[in-house]
């Protein structure tokens, strides 16, 4: 049985799909040549709906068909092309970019250790699998003008593999209560008055405001080479008086700053993976302790997972004024720095610090900490934020010697050991009344 458009069914598929309303056509028309007329319409019911759905189906296949010839006649065919569009991986003339782009290499989990020597002579580099702590003395060469450096940048470029050096004074046992708060302040061996002015104020160990707080100083060596009096006596003195001493044995220079940053990273795996929050900073600033507890206990817990906060420094690059501190020549280093937070004194969350601890790895050292935390940042894929209680460029004069204008910042550098005493006394006072 066929089904004309004309059919007094189709009719009534036009109308309603309630069957209660059939015209007196329709009711003779079945009678005359079925036996039920709800059979037959059942049937016929689910024979239409068939029909219709064939044709949609071959509209559709044809719409497809059509669309397809025409694209073709339009010559948007596929093309295969027949050189690759990719750029070849070249060396980069700069030294660090170079040895981070080696590291990339064997690190990539794609091309593992597949890429042939052949294809990239240039990232077999037999300086990376000789002993990393023996002087490399290829930099003299690889480095275009090494002989022009300043002594700072040959030192470093020697040593630039070297990531492990021992450890002279360990705490073993500092974080054997789990800290809340781990303060550690990057301190050079003869800065006493500082640290005793931050064992007397902000880094007062304990329990502040009802939270665990262990302070400790990472230190170097400050060597005779740089003219430093010994002073091992007296350091040995204060580490068993106060218990909080951290010493290895590198040369405690600018540049070997970012040595200590790792060293401290695998310090923190080993000694004290307890910590639910490192403060890392400088030993020349003001810190507010109760303003960054109150700050950490307020966070919630996918924040506090991920918590970088500090005062971050974006679109910089290095500096190519050979005068200033931060100079770095582009035989070194070429590009821009990815945002870092100012190593003045930052804030971030143990889960972090594991984290930056293995990422640390896959980065080559680069001499500027702050800007190598911000590099091993960018590799995580986590994005340090800004916090405006971090004042490492200092507040206003006019508010300096002003107790409330500290009560809600958490960093202010810098400030001398004095100074440091003072502010701790405005804060901690039960008459401070700030509004
Ligand atoms: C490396 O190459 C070998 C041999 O060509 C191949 O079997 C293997 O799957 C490759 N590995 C990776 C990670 O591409
Ligand atoms: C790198 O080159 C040296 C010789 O120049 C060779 O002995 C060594 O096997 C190469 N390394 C790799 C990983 O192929
Ligand atoms: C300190 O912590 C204890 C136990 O966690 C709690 O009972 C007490 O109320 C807290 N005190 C303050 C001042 O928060
Ligand atoms: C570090 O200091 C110790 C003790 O003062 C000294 O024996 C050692 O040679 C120093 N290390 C370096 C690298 O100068
Ligand atoms: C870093 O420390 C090592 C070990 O003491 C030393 O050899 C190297 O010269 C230091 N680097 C800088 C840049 O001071
Ligand atoms: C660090 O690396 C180790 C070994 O690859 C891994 O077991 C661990 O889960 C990693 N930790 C973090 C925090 O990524």
């Amino acid at each position: 049985m066929t089904v004309s458009v004309n059919s007094p069914v189709w009719q009534h598929v036009n109308k309603q799909r309630t069957v209660k309303h059939v015209g007196t056509d329709w009711t003779s028309w079945c009678i005359r040549c079925c036996r039920g007329k709800d059979t037959v319409m059942a049937l016929l019911w689910r024979r239409l709906k068939l029909v219709v759905t064939v044709m949609m189906v071959n509209l559709f296949i044809f719409i497809i068909i059509a669309r397809h010839n025409s694209q073709d006649k339009n010559g948007h065919k596929v093309r295969i092309p027949s050189k690759p569009f990719w750029n070849k991986l070249v060396a980069s003339p700069a030294y660090w970019n170079h040895q981070q782009q080696i590291l990339d290499l064997h690190n990539n989990p794609i091309l593992g250790a597949n890429y042939s020597d052949a294809d990239l002579p240039w990232a077999n580099d037999t300086s990376l699998t000789s002993d990393p702590c023996q002087p490399n003395s290829r930099v003299t060469t690889q480095v275009k003008d090494y002989n022009s450096l300043p002594a700072r940048f040959k030192d470093f470029l020697i040593y630039m593999h070297c990531r492990s050096y021992p450890i002279m004074v360990d705490q073993p046992d500092v974080c054997r209560e789990p800290p809340f708060l781990l303060l550690a302040v990057k301190s050079l061996a003869p800065h006493f008055d500082r640290r005793q002015a931050i064992r007397q104020s902000w880094g007062k160990a304990g329990v502040i405001a009802n939270q665990t707080v262990v302070t400790i100083f990472l230190l170097g060596n400050a060597t005779a080479g740089d003219h430093h009096p010994d002073l091992s006596e007296m350091l040995h003195y204060e580490s068993v008086r106060h218990k909080d001493i951290i010493q290895w044995d590198f040369r405690d220079s600018f540049f070997n700053l970012t040595v200590k940053e790792v060293l401290f990273l695998e310090w923190i795996q080993t000694r004290c993976t307890s910590a639910q929050f490192i403060f890392k900073g400088d030993d020349d600033v003001f810190v507010n302790t109760y303003r960054i507890l109150d700050f950490l206990k307020g966070l919630s817990e996918p924040k506090a997972r991920d918590l970088f906060v500090g005062d971050l420094i974006t679109n910089a690059g290095p500096h190519r004024d050979k005068k200033v501190k931060y100079f770095i020549p582009e035989s070194m280093y070429i590009g821009t720095y990815p945002p870092y937070a100012g190593g003045g004194g930052y804030l971030y969350s143990g889960v972090v610090a594991a984290r930056l601890h293995n990422v640390s790895q896959h980065v080559a050292l680069y001499p500027i900490d702050d800007v190598y935390t911000g590099m091993c940042l960018r590799k995580l894929g986590l994005a340090p934020e800004k916090h405006k209680g971090f004042r490492t460029f200092n507040i206003e004069v006019k508010y300096r010697s002003n107790p409330c204008a500290y009560k809600s910042l958490m960093l202010v550098h810098p400030r001398t050991p004095q100074e440091m005493i003072q502010i701790w006394a405005w804060l901690s006072s039960p008459n401070l009344n700030c509004q």
